[in-house]
């Protein structure tokens, strides 16, 4: 194998720059040519290639979004979009393909792994953490301390003037940045999509707490709940249960940017060199995680988010802690 290339794909997730330079100078230093695409697999079908060397990647390890640009592509799950991409693999020499991304990034290298021989590696590059085969994902620990960092100035508000919080997190099919924030700043409650939400429990805790003379509760809505994002949360409760002067907080895009953790920096430096030393020792088709501290290497069939279980103490740890 002499020509590898690599791109980003889905949300941007902070980290994924750090991740971008290890796989190309790991590239570099196995003795590989590495070229970048640019806008995940649109670039990559119409053929929007660059060159990477040592320089190209300098100075980014510190910052956030993604160098190579990144898009959600339907068009790559057509077969016109993969006998594209395969076509433009093969007329630029490339022979190997890094892929950086999420659930839908894994479910497009999957579908292209059966169209072609080209083999594919991944690193998990999400905010969400909803991969298996890996107990991070790059970026979600820098999205959680900028949940935290924002709930904690929301909470001197909810302190202050005796308010109800409803702070609304990303993560439209899972709850894992919504329950691992909410652990860390002391949420009264947490509301994530794996766990039914019930008014009447959410309003019964509200109304002990109000007994207890809690004055002002934070609670976090996972974007994806069932009940409803945050808003239509914080009506429905109103409706029943008003004591509190109730304000609702959708932080949103936020949690998408911003220089990564050293974590995160270190997971995508760790993942981004184990997608190439995987590929070069003839493995095909899987992303590389981090188990209990070890790098492991998965099938992109079963990397499928709805595999990952939410780790329900975590909740129950969180309603006894905020009491
Ligand atoms: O998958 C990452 C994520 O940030 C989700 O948490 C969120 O639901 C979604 O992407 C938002 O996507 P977009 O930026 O396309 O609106």
């Amino acid at each position: 194998m002499k020509k590898v290339a690599v791109l980003t794909s889905g949300g941007d997730a902070p980290g994924m720059n750090a991740c971008i330079r290890a796989v190309v100078r790991t590239g570099l230093f196995h003795g590989l040519e590495m070229v970048g695409v640019r806008r995940g697999y649109d670039g990559l079908m119409e053929g929007d290639f660059l060159p990477m060397d040592s320089h190209s990647v300098s100075n980014i390890i510190q910052r956030g979004g993604t160098i190579l640009k990144t898009a959600r592509s339907d068009r790559f799950r057509t077969k016109q979009g993969l006998d594209e991409a395969k076509k433009q693999l093969e007329d630029n020499d490339i022979e190997g393909l890094i892929l950086i991304g999420g659930d839908g990034t894994f479910k497009g290298g999957l579908e292209f792994s059966k169209h072609t021989d080209i083999p594919c590696m991944g690193a998990p590059g999400t905010i969400d953490n909803d991969l298996f085969g890996t107990d991070y994902t790059i970026g979600f620990d820098t999205a959680l301390n900028t949940v935290i960092y924002a709930v904690d100035k929301i909470r001197d508000t909810a302190a202050s003037h005796n308010r109800l919080f409803f702070v609304e997190v990303m993560g439209r099919d899972a709850g894992f940045i919504a329950l691992n924030s909410g652990v860390g700043c002391g949420a009264e409650d947490i509301l994530i999509p794996e766990s039914k939400t019930d008014i009447a429990e959410i309003i019964k805790r509200l109304e002990d707490g109000w007994k207890r003379h809690k004055s002002s509760c934070i609670i976090i809505v996972a974007e994806g709940d069932k009940e409803g994002g945050a808003f239509e949360i914080a009506e429905k409760v109103k409706q029943k249960f008003d004591h509190y002067d109730t304000r609702v907080t959708v932080i949103g895009h936020m949690q998408r940017g911003g220089s990564p953790t050293c974590f995160d920096r270190l997971l995508a430096s760790r993942l981004g060199a184990a997608t190439i030393e995987g590929l070069l020792n003839g493995r095909r088709n899987e992303m590389a995680g981090l188990v209990h501290n070890q790098i492991t290497y998965t099938p992109f069939a079963q990397t499928r988010k709805h595999n990952v279980d939410i780790n329900e103490g975590l909740l129950r740890i969180a309603h006894i802690l905020s009491a």
